[in-house]
C-alpha cells in the first residue's frame, strides 16, 4: 500500500481565502496590536502568508503542542512541547492553527492560554473538520470545512512529510 495524493484545495483557492481571512482581522482588529499565536509546526505556512495581508500592528510568538501520535489518528492527550516566549496577559491573542479536528488540541491550547488571563483569545484555523468534533471547541475564523478524510500539505504532514507542498491534498491508500 502506497499513499496517493488527491489534491482538494488547490493554490489560489488558499490565497484567495487566506486573504479574505486576513480582511476580516484586519477589520476586527483595527486599532489594536493583537499577539498573533502559531501553533507549529502544521500552521507555519498558513501564518506565513496570512501575516503578509495584515495592515495592523502586531507580534508573532510560537508555541508547539503534542497531540498526534506518527499516525492519523489523534492519541488523544495533549501536551505544550514548546511554550511562548512572550507574556499573554492583557493581550489581545490570536491563535493560528492548522486545522481543527476533534477539538481536543484547541480545548486544551484556550485553557493553556485563558489561564494566563490575555484581554481577548479568538482562534484562526485554516483547515475545520466539523464532522469529526468530540469536544465543543470551534475556531472564530475558518478558512474551509472539509469532509472527514486525512489532508496534508501546505504546512501538514503525515509522518513529518509533504509539509512543502503548496496545495491542500487527500491523503489516500492505493495499491501497488
Ligand atoms: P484535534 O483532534 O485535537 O487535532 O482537533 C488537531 C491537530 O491534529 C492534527 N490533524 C491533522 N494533521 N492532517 C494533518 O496533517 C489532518 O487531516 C489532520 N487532522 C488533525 C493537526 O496537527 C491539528 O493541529
Ligand atoms: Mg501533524
Amino acid at each position: 500500500m502506497q499513499p496517493g495524493l488527491r489534491e482538494l484545495i488547490g493554490p489560489s483557492a488558499l490565497q484567495t481565502r487566506i486573504l479574505e481571512l486576513a480582511q476580516a482581522i484586519n477589520e476586527d482588529y483595527a486599532g489594536k496590536d493583537p499577539l498573533l499565536v502559531c501553533v507549529l509546526n502544521g500552521a507555519f505556512m498558513f501564518t506565513a502568508d496570512l501575516i503578509r495581508h495584515l495592515r495592523i500592528r502586531t507580534r508573532i510568538d510560537f508555541l508547539s503542542v503534542s497531540s498526534y501520535g506518527a499516525q492519523t489518528e489523534s492519541s488523544g492527550v495533549v501536551a505544550i512541547r514548546r511554550d511562548l516566549t512572550q507574556s499573554v496577559a492583557g493581550e489581545d491573542v490570536l491563535v493560528l492553527e492548522d486545522i481543527v479536528d476533534t477539538g481536543r488540541t484547541l480545548e486544551y491550547l484556550r485553557r493553556h492560554l485563558e489561564a494566563a488571563r490575555p484581554k481577548s483569545l479568538r482562534v484562526c484555523a485554516l483547515l475545520d473538520k466539523p464532522s469529526r468534533r468530540e469536544v465543543q471547541c470551534d475556531a472564530d475564523y475558518v478558512g474551509f470545512s472539509i469532509a472527514n478524510e486525512f489532508v496534508v500539505g501546505y504546512g501538514l504532514d503525515f509522518n513529518q512529510r509533504y509539509r512543502e507542498l503548496p496545495a491542500i491534498y487527500v491523503l489516500e491508500q492505493t495499491e501497488s
